[in-house]
């Protein structure tokens, strides 16, 4: 799996922002949003394009677009919903399709709750959303799900990562034989005793929306 994590400034101070427990939701989620536009550029690096001619205004030339099958963009339920605006900003075209997921805080495994996907994904570059990948329970079974409806590429966008959590993901990507990447804007140091990325940005989900319960 190709990992790349950004090494720019303006996303490290725009995740310090998001880290800082005094940040408010509103905010969160407009940095969140902002911070996803930044990485999509580098995750749609290897977007498949063909030519194309055009005419400008002095004489006609040959320039590209993107070509099909669209791309897929999936969010992952319910923290992920909060990039897809940001994705969307760069990818205006793309299908979007849904997986709920939900992580068991006693055992961290991942349960798949809604499931909202086109049957066939041959030949489609799929992007999988999700800010925080902890364990990597979740964005692995995401892989799963997206390489058994045939995905062509699939390239995972993440707020933050924890080591263990990237360990796992790579070994998983690893079974699928189809090419992975991740764009994350920062790999923090470990997973604490509840699982939680450390010094992370807490409860993703919570503080997009509120808690849940
Ligand atoms: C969070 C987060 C990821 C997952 C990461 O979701 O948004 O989906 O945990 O943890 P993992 O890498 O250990 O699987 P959560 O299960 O809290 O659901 P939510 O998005 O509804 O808040
Ligand atoms: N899910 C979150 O929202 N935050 C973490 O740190 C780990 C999992």
């Amino acid at each position: 799996m190709q990992v790349h994590i950004a090494d720019h400034p303006l996303i490290a101070h725009k995740l310090t922002v998001l880290r800082d427990e005094r940040t408010d939701s509103p905010t969160f989620r407009r940095l969140a949003d902002e911070l996803v536009t930044l990485l999509a550029y580098e995750a749609t690096r290897d977007v498949v394009v063909e030519s194309v001619p055009v005419r400008t205004p002095v004489t006609d030339t040959t320039g590209v677009r993107l070509a099909g099958p669209r791309p897929l963009v999936v969010p992952i339920l319910r923290a992920g919903l909060g990039m897809l605006e940001g994705m969307q900003r760069l990818l205006p075209t793309a299908e979007v399709g849904f997986l709920g997921m939900v992580r068991n805080e006693e055992t961290l495994e991942a349960d798949t709750y809604a499931e909202r996907l086109p049957e066939d994904l041959s030949g489609r570059h799929c992007f999988a959303l999700d800010p925080m990948l902890a364990t990597g329970g979740s964005l692995a079974a995401a892989m799963h799900y997206l390489a058994g409806r045939g995905a062509e590429r699939i390239t995972a966008v993440c707020l933050l990562a924890a080591p263990e959590g990237i360990e796992h993901v790579t070994g998983e990507a690893e079974k699928l034989g189809v090419p992975v990447s991740l764009v994350v804007a920062g790999c923090d140091e470990r997973l604490n005793e509840n699982g939680y990325i450390v010094p992370g940005l807490g409860d993703a989900g919570d503080r997009l929306y509120g808690t849940a319960d």
